[in-house]
């Protein structure tokens, strides 16, 4: 079933979907082993929050200020969030590896191949994942290697934080570059123009 999301965005949920056999990613392998989450690039962070609440199901997890909303559906910290801008796109998807030896181990393979990372590496404080962004020559996207993000105790109850938007929060590890404005505006991207925008009546 496909249908459009408050930002004209065209979102499929699709169940019962026969699985297929993979080969198990084993250690020091730098095959991700799925996607871990995705960010979308949102000029309504409230409306987006709400829309993907109350018609999706999601739960907020945290806040950085007013800027970003982390979201999940089960145990783990974020697999969708929102970052305030100003058009709709595509803010990265995050590819997960299994584990800090294999996320290095393919941070540096991207860099020995000549791509230097646009942010990275280092780990986030909100969601505790580990990250290394990468732009994507040919199509401007941005993807992130991640790993070890933080698992939600939903048993003994979750209270949403809003967290300061500094390098503790975005860098704790102190390993990254600077968040500067290229990286901003290399994760803002280009307005999409795949969105449904209604005609003028
Ligand atoms: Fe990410």
């Amino acid at each position: 079933m496909r249908f459009l999301d408050c930002d004209g965005r065209t979102v499929e949920v699709s169940a019962d979907v026969a699985g297929r056999v993979f080969t198990p990613v084993t250690a020091s392998e730098t095959r991700p082993k799925g996607i871990g989450h995705v960010v979308l690039n949102t000029p309504d962070i409230q409306v987006a929050r709400e829309f993907y609440e109350t018609v999706m199901g999601f739960r907020v997890t945290d806040w950085v200020e007013d800027v970003m909303c982390f979201l999940r559906t089960g145990p783990v910290h974020h697999t969708i969030a929102f970052t305030r801008a100003p058009h709709t796109s595509l803010n990265h998807v995050a590819f997960e590896v299994r584990g800090l030896d294999e996320f290095m181990r393919a941070t540096g393979a991207l860099m020995r191949s000549g791509i230097a990372p646009v942010w990275g590496p280092g780990r986030h404080g909100v969601g505790q994942n580990t990250f290394s962004y990468f732009q994507e020559p040919s199509s401007g996207f941005v993807l992130e290697y991640t790993t070890a993000a933080q698992v939600i105790d939903e048993e003994h109850g979750w209270t949403p934080k809003v967290y300061p938007a500094n390098a503790q929060t975005t860098d704790v590890w102190g390993t990254a570059n600077a968040r500067d404005e290229l990286v901003s505006a290399t994760l803002i991207g280009r307005p999409d123009p795949g969105t449904w925008t209604p005609p003028p009546v």
